[in-house]
């Protein structure tokens, strides 16, 4: 493999040759074992999450409007302090239950719009602060009544590449299920070139859980660039708490890249079906000479990956809102 690997890293783009039909792929619903997925889920669920959520990316927090996401039905605003330091607390005003989300921010304070109350993310009035934690890239806020675990003083953050050298992107939807069905899509990589062919093709899962040592998929798959053109990678995917699915590129260009998808369960809809938000934070790494002009290039670039994202996202979701609507009337048969 490590010579493979070399050789990838010479060449990051591939004419690929022998193309084969999407029809005419290797089946892979042999290997893709229900029970293999379901196994590797359930060991997810089983990981600590300290009780945080993922609510949006930290860039989308600042400013003068307080981010307002719902997260288990329960309302939480976010915002940044006189310092710059990310606060969230009830999205509900303690003193007649105005939506704090459509709240001003001025100058680190949220002035809530309908009698002025003012929160500057301290303890007031009967408003109670939620542990709030910006890792650079997203921002998590920590529910103990939601989570229900033991608390952690910090969220379960993947590992990333360096800042300095890397470009983030961070897509959001929601679909109607629950966030284990958003896990398992992710958990299931033999779907990628059949599901996705306009972004992977060639996709073989060369180590499965049962297989490595580690709680891992390892996959190798290329990306389509255009054309015939690609860019072999190996992926690997792991869960490291029970609402995230990490793909780290352990090989290939752009190494060392995580793509991170965080399942935020948001509450009911009107009919009482559940509906789950896909935050997925992409932070691409290369230290190829062309990736600091991509850098300088970030604000072009990042519509650009978070749509390559939003396209996979609406079938993934599709997936996953599949796969609740069976298992919620007693239909899934990988049950
Ligand atoms: S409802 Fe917020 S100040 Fe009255
Ligand atoms: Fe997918």
């Amino acid at each position: 493999m490590a010579s493979d690997g070399r050789r990838r890293r010479r060449l990051p783009l591939s004419l690929r040759r022998n193309a084969v039909a999407w029809e005419r792929q290797r089946p892979t619903w042999r290997d893709a074992k229900p029970a293999l997925i379901a196994g590797a889920l359930k060991r997810a669920q089983a990981r600590p999450s300290g009780n945080w959520y993922v609510v949006g990316a930290s860039r989308d927090v600042g400013g003068d409007r307080p981010l307002g996401r719902t997260v288990a039905g329960q309302e939480v605003v976010v915002w940044r302090d006189t310092g710059g330091r990310v606060v969230a607390g009830p999205g509900v005003c303690p003193h007649l239950g105005a939506p704090l989300r459509d709240s001003p921010v001025r100058c680190g304070t949220l002035v809530c719009h309908w009698h002025g109350l003012s929160l500057n993310g301290g303890p007031f009035a009967g408003w109670e602060p939620f542990p709030a934690h910006d890792d650079g890239v997203l921002v998590w806020v920590r529910l103990d009544a939601v989570g229900g675990e033991e608390p952690l003083d910090a969220p379960v953050v993947p590992r990333r590449p360096v800042p300095t050298r890397a470009l983030s992107a961070v897509y959001a939807g929601a679909g109607v299920c629950e966030p284990e069905d958003v896990v398992a899509n992710r958990l299931d990589p033999w779907h990628g070139a059949w599901f996705h062919p306009y972004s992977f093709v060639d996709l073989t899962v060369a180590d499965t859980p049962e297989s490595a040592g580690e709680d891992a998929f390892a996959v190798d798959v290329s990306f389509k660039v255009a054309g015939r053109l690609v860019v072999p990678v190996r992926a690997v995917f792991t869960a490291p708490e029970p609402r995230t699915v990490v793909m780290h590129i352990a090989e290939g260009e752009g190494v060392g890249s995580v793509v991170e998808t965080h399942a935020t369960p948001l509450g009911p809809d009107a009919s009482g079906r559940p509906r789950t938000a896909v935050i997925e934070a992409v932070v691409a790494a290369s230290d190829r000479r062309g990736f600091a002009l991509a850098r300088a290039a970030a604000p072009v670039l990042r519509p650009l990956v978070r749509a390559a994202s939003g396209r996979l996202w609406r079938d993934d979701l599709a997936y996953a809102e599949r796969r609740w609507a069976l298992r919620s009337t007693g239909r899934f048969p990988g049950a």
